[in-house]
């Protein structure tokens, strides 16, 4: 997780902010998680405020940059028009021609990823463990009206710990993985968006150790998203899957 935006603990800097009666003890429930304090006398020095209003939440940071999620609205082309079905990079990396239809997602993030596999009918299971992102996306799940994101399930985790305590627990035929590239990735996000996901999440420098673990789990594929020119993750990949700006590395388990 990135310093600059921490506290000297090591939290984030970060406070949540409710004015309207009606969503007061959600308001507090939020807080607690976040560990964050509600409406405090000096919001000026948090970085980053997450806002509980009765139509959603949201975070914005000081600059005033925003960043939300909302399914339904469909700003991060959260509903995509004209897909290829079965025939998506994604889709076939992940084995859907060989009857993969059990998805674990271990890096959530904005969702987009995920929501696009329940479009294409896979069943997703999503792990995501920064709790402002987690924040974002259950209150999402919780407010779409978009009946096929009604049975994801979302947990709050990180990645290798939920490997290590769910291995041969969960029946999925492929893990899906797509860790924060340090350089410079075209992305998926708007800009005032992208830099505001980049502060609060920071670098995932144990991506390599998921993958290690991921490996070691009895599915089918693993699959990890890369930008075209990023090396390799681990060695070992047995195919990957280009597009114009990311490619999916496959690794075949079993
Ligand atoms: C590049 S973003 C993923 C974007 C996502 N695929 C999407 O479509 O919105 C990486 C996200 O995965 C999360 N993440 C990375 N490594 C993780 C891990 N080991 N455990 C849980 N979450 C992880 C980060 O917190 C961040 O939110």
């Amino acid at each position: 997780m990135s310093l600059v935006f921490a506290s000297l603990d090591g939290g984030l800097r970060i406070c949540v902010r409710a004015s309207a009666p009606e969503v007061h003890d959600k308001a507090v429930e939020w807080a607690s998680f976040l560990k964050a304090p509600l409406n405090p006398e000096n919001p000026e020095q948090y970085f980053f405020h997450f806002f509980v209003e009765p139509e959603g939440v949201f975070v914005r940071d000081q600059e005033k940059r925003l960043l939300e999620i909302d399914f339904d609205k469909n700003h991060l082309d959260y509903e995509r028009k004209g897909h290829r079905g079965k025939n998506e990079l994604i889709a076939k990396a992940l084995g859907v021609a060989k009857g993969a239809r059990r998805v674990l997602d271990l890096s959530v993030g904005m969702g987009i990823d995920s929501v696009f596999l329940t479009q294409l009918g896979f069943t997703v299971i999503g792990v995501e463990r920064s709790p402002v992102l987690y924040a974002l996306l259950k209150e999402a799940f919780a407010r779409t009206q978009k009946d096929y994101l009604k049975s994801y399930e979302l947990h709050f985790a990180d990645g290798l710990q939920f490997l290590k305590q769910n291995k041969g627990l969960l029946e999925v035929d492929a893990i899906y993985f797509d860790p924060m590239y340090p350089h410079k990735k075209k992305s998926a996000l708007p800009k005032q968006e992208m830099v505001v996901f980049r502060d609060l999440v920071g670098h995932d420098d144990d991506a390599s150790l998921v993958l290690q673990e991921a490996l070691t789990w009895p599915v089918k594929r693993v699959v990890v998203k890369r930008p075209m020119q990023a090396e390799e993750l681990l060695p070992g990949v047995r195919h990957s899957y280009e597009g114009k700006v990311v490619r999916y590395d496959t690794y075949v388990v079993g």
